[in-house]
């Protein structure tokens, strides 16, 4: 007898009408036709049947406060950030509970169940702080949430972050986060990822820096991240997210920049949203593209996973909790279209992501924990193309969002009219 069952699901890996079974929360069996009973049974009739989607890079603190104070005009990174400095003093703790809650509903919704945020610690009053761990523990049922500790106007820059940091830390706060980049000077950014990079080893947790969000060829804060890293044994711990100027960089360097980033087991977490959007502006033509080289990275082992980085705030005016808009982006400016490029996509939604946050018990896999997303597509493929409803979304065997599918009525004349708005065609490979 199982809690759940759920029926003629077809998985990421490709098997297809394959029943899972959750008992107590896990995953009790993944076979075809499991004869057995279960308090409750859901047929998924071939559709697609996915672990969570996993966020590894965003900012909860800032979410749904797009027009506060006012718009970002300019539409650029450094105009963002300035306006988050006019919001952030008068914000309050109230406010941002509210929002980030608000968000955290929809990311449901959307099959995102594991999202790791970074929290501005630039304010000493640390209010974005208190807010996220309150919010981290209200979600804990049903979203795992990961806070960074993030010194947003820079680790040295900001004459309170040094203190501000280690008190987030101190207060609970996950993730050692830095901004190198956005320091005084490169000296100071390099001298701030070997400082993060000591409080992590000492303190024994992983490392999320912002690392390169720049279009300048010379800013190469990822090759003192990765050494630091090796200096301080923190391999596979560290993930640099962004590191946009990759794009810009000589290749020559950057052949020789990438085996250093896999002795160091980095983690690269590009945002194809935030750095196509973002990146560039002092361009005229052609664009840079500004993200980083994804399928180089993907070539050469290193765990690559996308995040969403931004929804209605200062840098992002859109955005709507769906993983699957973002590995849409990625496989447009990666130009990764091929079947095997988009499944690299998806896993960098998913497995990749889990990786990145060292989740346990994530997969569909016997034993792994009951949670699991069944899309409106058949296939991975369909559901970066058609970024499709979830029908239902799991947490520990227990359905935590419905959402009915989606159909088309169409009212034509002359020929016969499909109700079917084409989420049922099944492309041949
Ligand atoms: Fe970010």
């Amino acid at each position: 007898m199982f809690d759940l069952i759920i029926r003629n699901a077809n998985l990421p890996d490709g098997r297809k009408g394959i029943d899972i079974a959750i008992r107590d929360g896990r995953i009790a069996a993944v076979e075809a036709n499991i004869a057995a009973e279960a308090g409750q049974e859901i047929d998924a009739t071939g559709r697609l049947a996915t672990p969570p989607f996993v966020d590894p890079h965003f900012h909860m603190d800032a979410t749904l406060s797009l027009g506060l104070p006012r718009m970002n005009v300019s539409g650029t990174l450094m105009e963002g950030i300035a306006l988050w400095g006019e919001l952030r003093p008068i914000v309050t703790r109230e406010e941002l509970v509210e929002r980030a809650l608000r968000y955290c509903d929809l990311a449901v919704t959307q099959g995102l169940l594991h999202i790791r945020s970074h929290v501005d610690v630039s304010d000493p009053r640390l209010v974005t702080v208190e807010a996220l761990l309150e919010v981290r523990d209200r979600v804990a049922p049903y979203i795992d949430l990961q806070l960074v500790a993030f010194p947003q106007d820079g680790y040295y820059r900001c004459a309170d972050a040094v203190d501000s940091l280690n008190r987030a830390l101190d207060m609970g706060v996950d993730v050692v986060g830095g901004i190198p980049h956005y320091e005084r000077t490169m000296s100071e950014g390099a001298a701030s990822v070997e400082a993060l990079c000591r409080i992590a080893a000492d303190r024994g947790l992983p490392v999320d820096m912002h690392c390169d969000e720049s279009d300048d060829p010379m800013s190469r804060h990822i090759e003192t991240l990765a050494a630091q890293t090796v200096r301080f044994g923190l391999q596979g711990r560290v993930a640099g997210s962004h590191l946009a100027s990759m794009h810009s960089m000589d290749n020559y360097y950057v052949s020789t920049l990438i085996p250093r980033m896999v002795e160091a087991g980095i983690n690269a977490i590009p945002n194809p949203l935030i750095n196509i959007l973002l990146q560039g502006r002092h361009d005229t033509y052609p664009k840079r593209r500004g993200m980083t080289r994804v399928r180089e990275l993907m070539d050469a082992g290193i765990n690559v996973s996308f995040g969403h980085d931004c929804v209605m705030d200062p840098w992002y005016s859109m955005g709507s909790g769906d993983m699957l808009e973002v590995g849409s982006m990625a496989i447009h400016v990666a130009q990764m279209a091929g079947i095997e490029d988009k499944k690299r996509i998806f896993d960098a939604l998913t497995v990749n992501s889990a990786k990145t946050l060292g989740l346990e018990g994530y997969g569909l896999e016997k034993g792994c924990n009951g949670d699991i997303v069944i899309l409106q597509a058949h296939d991975v493929l369909e559901a970066l193309r058609l970024k499709p409803v979830r029908l239902a979304v799991i947490r520990r065997g227990r359905v935590v969002a419905r959402t009915a599918p989606r159909i088309g009525e169409l009212f034509l004349e002359g020929r016969p009219a499909s109700t079917d708005i084409g989420l049922d065609y099944i492309p041949r490979y």
